[in-house]
């Protein structure tokens, strides 16, 4: 399979497309990190390509990402986290998260999508944050409830070309992004736990892949309670 990454620079990004290109399959790593990504190609020379890209520059996505074609799966994983302080509650941390979550992954379907074939798979990774108002989360959740909020209008509007749109809801993977948090990560999993469930999910071509098991179940529930007594379980956290 062709299959492009984002985010493939770290993280579970980098561990997916380590676990690809260990398959045989054709990676297309991308990110902003040129170290990161000169590692990738020099550890598989023949099955990992880097592609430099900053999904925040509008024209350079388009037209770097436009160039590509006849692309299997397409994994969307470059994303951003910031913890809101709510004593000095400030709009320009939304605008970069939502710069990189919201906006960079809609420059990257924008250029994609007109060269995505009938039988592609589009992947966008989201995360369980969108399931209960977490604390100091009101920006990261929110920017993965947009996501997901897309991906599943964009199951109902591309089904006529016979894309594949799926969605990817992480619980805690140990990954750089994690490392820097100072509070408990309940049923935390590593990042090649999450790379097997995900490419598991791409290859079942499940619309909703949440891992670990338990721990979205649990949330997935919670989030069905009344909103006044998700606010009361989210204010223990
Ligand atoms: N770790 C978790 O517990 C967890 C849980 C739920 C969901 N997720 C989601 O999973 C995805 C991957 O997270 P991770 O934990 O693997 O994080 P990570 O290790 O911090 O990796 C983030 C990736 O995003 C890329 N990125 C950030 N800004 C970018 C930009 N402007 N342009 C292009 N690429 C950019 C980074 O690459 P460069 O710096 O090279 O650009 C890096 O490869 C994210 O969408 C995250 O929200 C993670």
């Amino acid at each position: 399979m062709k299959i492009l990454i984002t985010g493939a620079t770290s993280g579970i990004g980098e561990q997916l497309a380590r676990d690809y290109a260990a398959a045989g399959h054709q990676v297309i790593a991308c990110g902003r990190n040129k170290t990161a990504l000169q590692r990738l190609s020099d550890a598989y020379p023949h099955n990992i390509s880097a592609q430099v890209l900053d999904i925040t520059d509008a024209e350079t996505t388009l037209a770097t990402l436009g160039n590509y074609q006849q692309l299997d799966v397409v994994i969307l994983s470059a994303g951003v986290c910031e913890y809101v302080d709510i004593d000095s509650f400030n709009t320009a941390l939304f605008e970069r998260v939502y710069e990189v979550n919201i906006f960079g992954m809609l420059r990257c379907i924008e250029a994609l999508l007109p060269n995505l074939l009938a039988g592609s798979q589009l992947v966008l990774v989201g995360s369980t944050a969108r399931l209960l108002p977490f604390t100091r989360a009101e920006a990261y959740g929110s920017s993965k409830a947009a996501l997901q909020y897309i991906a599943r209008s964009l199951q109902v509007d591309l089904s006529g070309r016979g894309i594949i749109v799926q969605t990817v809801s992480p619980g805690f993977v140990e990954t750089p992004m994690t490392a820097v948090n100072d509070f408990a990560m309940p049923m935390a999993v590593t990042v090649e736990f999450a790379s097997q469930a995900i490419r598991k999910g791409i290859a079942k071509k499940h619309t909703d892949i949440t891992f670990p098991r338990l721990f979205g179940a649990l949330l997935k529930v919670l989030s069905r309670l009344p909103q006044a007594w998700q606010v009361a379980i989210s204010k223990r956290f």
